[in-house]
């Protein structure tokens, strides 16, 4: 194992998560929270810090729980996202940490979801006009295709694992067709994605870190070769587009292929897991949507307010700020946490209330706001839609067959086994257009 890896890690995460440990246990809630005490349910604690005020100071970072404070913060050019894992580790050992690079990955620079402009802008433009309307016409098309395929593919009557066999089969086949990929090498993504999701997390365990580098070095030899196939080879998918394009070089193409597949994937997939988890806890809600059909699109906005697939981002002050009366200091990391924005009752009446129906549902902050709104936000919707839709349709005596269990994350917030009994299949309905 390289030395850089062990100095990584205990920069930005050991260092961490030794104050995460000792300050949870000396009862700082904050410190609970991001350290596992709310992976099961983090609602209850955040509701607990909402009602401490708008800017909390706690021992390990400042946070807000509140809608207008996070929206404000993620659209005020004071604040950017370099080096937002600080976490009160000392600067030398933050700087330390960052004197040694990994290969191309999410969470390092050139990834565009932790660089500030002008250098955001000339990552993120490229991609973002990749994403053509003949190009997400053709990732409609296939996740309808690899939607009723999966549907059909399920037996009748049968029990399944409904993560397993269903909510990670969606995303995987798109980001796949997004980045050209063979769908002989899925499993391989899967395996890549498990590894590396706990990056997103503050202080995970020497273990968990040397196990996502070592993923991230097998994935980076692996896109070596992909690109320079597509570069000899161009597909029509949109990383083709990207490496014909000329604007990113192999280091950035690298960077961006690696964000797109976790960002695509990872996300997703709890947005279709908890989806299923919170119809199923909300039979009367499943009921209105067996109603009213034309409901479904505000329903997914529903349950990324609900019980959103990532649960925190965060800002780092690049200047000293004057925020609700609380100077926050050059360098100083603000925590902001989505979920407990989608349930201030100062936007949402009877927030802690799943309500398909809810007027003001899109309001929330699931896909942050600002410059680094999620790219992927519309191509979500429309897997989330698809295949909630399609499975309760098809399946519409489906029900739980044991609790269903929680990916221990605190940052992607989602389940890994879900296990059911799927009841009688009806047959295909009229296509539909979600
Ligand atoms: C339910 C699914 C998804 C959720 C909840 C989600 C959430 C987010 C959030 C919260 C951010 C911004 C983080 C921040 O401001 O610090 C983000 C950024 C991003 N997302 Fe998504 N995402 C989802 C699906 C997707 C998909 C399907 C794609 C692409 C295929 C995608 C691509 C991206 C990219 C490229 C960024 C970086 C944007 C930037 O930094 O400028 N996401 N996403």
């Amino acid at each position: 194992m390289k030395p850089q890896y062990w100095i990584r890690w205990l920069s930005q995460q050991g260092a961490p998560r030794l104050a995460l440990r000792t300050q949870a246990r000396r009862g700082d809630l904050f410190s609970q929270l991001m350290g596992g005490n709310g992976l099961d349910d983090p609602y209850p604690l955040i509701e607990r810090m909402r009602g401490r005020g708008k800017l909390q100071r706690t021992p390990i970072a400042i946070a807000t729980f509140d809608h207008a404070l996070a929206r404000s913060i993620l659209r005020d050019s004071r604040f950017g996202v370099r080096a937002t894992q600080s976490f009160n580790v000392p600067r030398p050992l933050q700087e330390l940490g960052r004197r040694f690079p990994l290969p191309p990955n999410p969470v390092d620079p050139p990834s565009m979801l932790v660089i500030d402009p002008p250098e955001h802008t000339k990552m993120r433009k490229p991609v973002a006009s990749a994403f053509t309307p003949r190009a997400v016409g053709r990732l409609r098309d296939r996740v309808e295709t690899v939607t009723e395929q999966l549907l059909d593919g399920l037996s009748s009557d049968g029990s399944a694992d409904l993560i397993a066999d269903f909510a990670v089969k969606v995303p995987i086949a798109i980001i796949s067709e997004i980045l050209g990929f063979p769908e002989s090498d899925q499993d391989m993504f899967l395996a890549w994605g498990d590894s590396m999701s706990p990056l997103l997390d503050i202080g995970i365990s020497w273990r968990a870190h040397r196990t996502a580098l070592l993923s991230m070095e097998v994935m980076n030899g692996y896109l070596d070769a992909h690109i320079a196939r597509l570069r000899r080879t161009p597909g029509e998918d949109i990383l083709s587009s990207l490496v014909t394009g000329g604007e990113l070089d192999d280091h950035a193409l690298k960077a961006t292929a690696s964000l797109l597949m976790g960002a695509g994937f990872e996300t997703t997939v709890n947005l279709i897991g908890n989806g299923i988890a919170q119809l199923l806890a909300h039979p009367g809600q499943l009921e209105r949507l067996r109603a009213e059909p034309e409901l479904w699109p505000n329903a997914i906005e529903e349950i990324l307010r609900f019980d959103p697939p990532v649960q925190t981002t965060a800002r780092t002050a690049l200047t000293d700020a004057e925020v609700e009366g609380v100077t926050v200091r050059k360098g100083t990391t603000v925590v902001l946490s989505l979920a407990g924005a989608n349930r201030d009752p100062e936007v949402f009446a009877d927030p802690m209330r799943f309500d398909v129906a809810r007027a003001n549902a899109k309001d929330h902050l699931t896909f942050s706001n600002g410059i680094h709104v999620c790219l992927g936000a519309s191509l979500a919707r429309m897997e989330g839609a698809y295949a909630l839709r399609g499975l309760f349709e098809r399946f519409p005596e489906l029900k739980l067959d044991g609790p269903p269990r929680r990916r221990q994350l605190y940052t992607l917030h989602g389940y890994e086994k879900m296990p059911v009994r799927l009841g009688p299949k009806v047959p295909v309905p009229e296509p539909t257009t979600v």
